[in-house]
């Protein structure tokens, strides 16, 4: 190899080392649009004092869309004549949540600084603030990611977990997105808020033996065996408060979801469940870490992609 190569393939190596955090920056829009950070909090603030629950939506909507080709805002493109996105996809349909919150924000930024805040950046703040605004942790987001041209039903279908999964294979599904054991499991604490549909848990409070019996008899009243697909149960205990219950519930069979128990059904992840009930603090940390970690999944960044005028379509 010659010298020059050498330097080249350094030169590649060390920009390519700088990973995401090279494009995306924390005052991305400080001179660009200074009200951005704040008008996103401001009515996402809003919308969660107006339901809890909305806090739960949007931090979810940002994982759907994270963990489908990257945090693009691919999620938020409806579909059209000729034009097939994401929102029918299984783990989405009737599912996801918040898109009008989104759509305000955008509005508000439109007007203030027109074609210059990205919907996935907007996204990806507003899971961070809906979380804070639960008393959750926060954790310093990086900004300049672009929006997609495209969505993708098919990834959808296939890279977004669903709630029949063992633990092996929410592990592969979280391998194959960069993250280990212990990221899933920190991610999976998101659980401690917002709710689930009798469609998503049915089959565990029927036939899951490794719940208590009293909790599964409980929710037969709202989820029968049929029907009532639409009705709705809380994941955790507090489900308007982010905090360590989803765990300490898992030690007592009650997860509502069989992912759920499947962290704490005997296996490897037992004892991270164990440290986050024992150290709330721990949890918290980690979860930023992760979060983190999620929201930078692939970005598009410089002159990819575009800024959307309008989140629900391309320009
Ligand atoms: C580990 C694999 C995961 C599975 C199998 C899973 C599955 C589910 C399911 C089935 C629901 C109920 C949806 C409905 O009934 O409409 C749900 C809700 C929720 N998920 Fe997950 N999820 C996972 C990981 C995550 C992650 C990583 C996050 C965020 C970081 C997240 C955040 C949420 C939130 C906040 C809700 C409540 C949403 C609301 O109330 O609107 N989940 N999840
Ligand atoms: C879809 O149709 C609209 C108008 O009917 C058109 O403006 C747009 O370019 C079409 N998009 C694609 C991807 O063909
Ligand atoms: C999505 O939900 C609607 C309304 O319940 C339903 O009619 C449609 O068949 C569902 N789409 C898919 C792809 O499952
Ligand atoms: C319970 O499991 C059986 C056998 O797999 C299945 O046929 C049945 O539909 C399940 N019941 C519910 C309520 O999910
Ligand atoms: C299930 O929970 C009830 C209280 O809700 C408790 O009395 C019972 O002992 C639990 N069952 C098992 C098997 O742990």
């Amino acid at each position: 190899m010659s010298i020059m190569s050498l330097l080249v393939a350094l030169f590649v190596v060390a920009i390519s080392s700088y990973g995401v955090s090279a494009q995306l920056s924390a005052n991305f829009y400080s001179t660009s649009c200074p009200t951005a950070l704040s008008t996103i909090k401001t009515v996402t603030d809003a919308a969660v004092s107006q339901e809890a629950r909305m806090g739960a939506s949007l931090l979810r909507l940002h994982f759907h869309d994270c963990f489908v080709n990257g945090c693009d805002a691919s999620v938020l493109l409806d579909d059209t004549g000729n034009f097939t996105g994401e929102k029918t996809a299984g783990p989405n349909n009737n599912s996801l949540r918040g898109f009008e919150v989104i759509d305000n924000i955008k509005t508000q930024l439109e007007s203030a600084c027109p074609g210059v805040v990205s919907c996935a950046d907007i996204l990806t703040v507003a899971a961070r603030d809906g979380t804070v605004a639960l008393n959750g942790p926060t954790w310093n987001v990086l900004l300049g990611r672009r929006d997609s041209t495209t969505a993708s039903l098919s990834a959808a279908n296939t890279n977004i977990p669903g709630p029949g999964l063992s633990l092996s294979a929410l592990m592969d599904s979280f391998s194959n997105k960069g993250f280990n054991a212990n990221e899933l499991v920190a991610l999976s604490g998101s659980h401690t808020i917002g709710q689930a549909r009798c469609v998503t848990f049915r089959n565990r409070i029927y036939n899951d033996t490794n719940i208590n019996s009293t909790f599964a008899t409980s929710l037969q009243a709202n989820c029968p065996t049929s029907g009532g697909n639409g009705n709705l149960a809380p994941l955790d205990p507090t489900p308007d408060a982010f905090d360590n219950a989803y765990f300490s519930n898992l030690q007592t069979q009650r997860g509502l979801l069989h992912s759920d128990q499947e962290l704490f059904n005997g296996g490897s992840t037992d004892s991270l469940v164990n440290t986050y009930v024992s150290n709330s603090a721990t949890f918290f940390t980690d979860f930023a870490n992760a979060m983190v970690k999620m929201s930078n999944l692939s970005p598009l960044t410089g002159t990819n992609g575009q800024i959307r005028t309008n989140c629900r379509r391309v320009n």
